[in-house]
């Protein structure tokens, strides 16, 4: 009989939940659920005691790694460059859900993991069009820009936007509050990161890659529209996401697309690139 996939989940929030849930439920024959962890020990527990094992509940971070084949990072930017080092040095594949965490140092990971024989594994998240993009990537790329709209709300608190004095409030059209390279984006708007690093890893890179992002009175979702202008052909690609339950700044999506992610590396049938 073929091993399962002994598979570890850092962050027990609103990703790591759902992942749990569908390691158990949906992917239980080629995957298992073998350790969690949360630096708020309670959370843990609770996702322990759910999935019907109190046992599951690590310690610390080094307690999972032991007992994981592939670690899960759901937790935030600040930890998950720290937290992916810490799994390669061990040899331990780890999929990165907090990817705006690692865009400064991807290249480092990269070379770490070749070194280690781990692999990095970065789902396409909240976004759609990274297959199409990984293809172009083979040819001439002349041009990607990601263009994310979200309802004026969804900036309130930011300090970008305090600090520049944007006022949000009554808007009447779509209004234009960063455009430049996804390195900048990333560091003036924190909170937008992920989808612009998945982007930028699977393209041309940080520097290159142009974001925009919008507050829209239009928009009632977060909306991520790309646009690649490439030698083999232009690809437009607009995702409009739903909110995760247990969390309104988290795109159900970038769940279910590593539940995706996870197929593919069990399945024996591997489709889209
Ligand atoms: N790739 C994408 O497209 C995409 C989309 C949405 C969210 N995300 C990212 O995924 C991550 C998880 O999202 P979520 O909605 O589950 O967040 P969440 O806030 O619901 O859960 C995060 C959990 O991680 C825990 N945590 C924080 N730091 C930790 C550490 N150092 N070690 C262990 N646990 C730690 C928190 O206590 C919390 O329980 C976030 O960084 C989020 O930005 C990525």
């Amino acid at each position: 009989m073929e091993k399962k996939l002994k598979i570890g989940i850092v962050g027990c929030g609103a990703i790591g939940s759902t992942l749990a849930e569908a390691i158990r439920e949906n992917l239980s024959k080629g995957a298992e659920l073998a350790s969690l962890y949360d630096t708020d020990l309670g959370k843990c527990y609770k996702l322990a005691n759910i999935s019907g094992n109190k046992k599951l509940a690590a310690l610390n971070l080094d307690a999972l790694i032991n007992k994981a084949n592939l670690v899960i990072e759901a937790t935030k930017a600040a930890s998950a460059f720290e937290i992916a080092k810490k799994c390669l040095a061990f040899s331990k594949d780890i999929m990165i859900m907090s990817v705006g965490g690692i865009i400064e140092h991807y290249k480092e990971l990269e070379l770490l993991a070749k070194g280690k024989k781990a692999k990095i594994y970065i789902p396409s998240g909240a976004v759609c069009g990274i297959d199409g993009l990984k293809a172009l990537a083979n040819s001439r790329i002349n041009k990607v820009t990601l263009t994310t709209k979200k309802p004026p709300k969804a900036f309130l608190g930011a300090s970008y936007i305090s600090k520049r004095k944007i006022r949000l409030d009554n808007l009447k059209e779509d209004t234009v509050i960063f455009e430049g390279d996804a390195y900048s984006a990333i560091r003036v708007l924190p909170q937008n990161v992920n989808v612009a690093a998945t982007l930028s890893i699977a393209g041309i890179g940080p520097k290159d890659t142009v974001i925009r992002i919008v507050a829209s009175p239009e928009v009632t979702r977060n909306v991520h529209e790309i646009e690649i202008e490439a030698e083999a052909g232009k690809i437009v690609a607009r995702t409009e996401n739903i909110a995760h339950p247990d969390n309104p700044k988290t795109s159900y999506l970038a769940a279910l697309s590593a539940i995706a992610y996870l197929k593919q590396i069990i399945g024996s049938l591997k489709v889209g690139t």
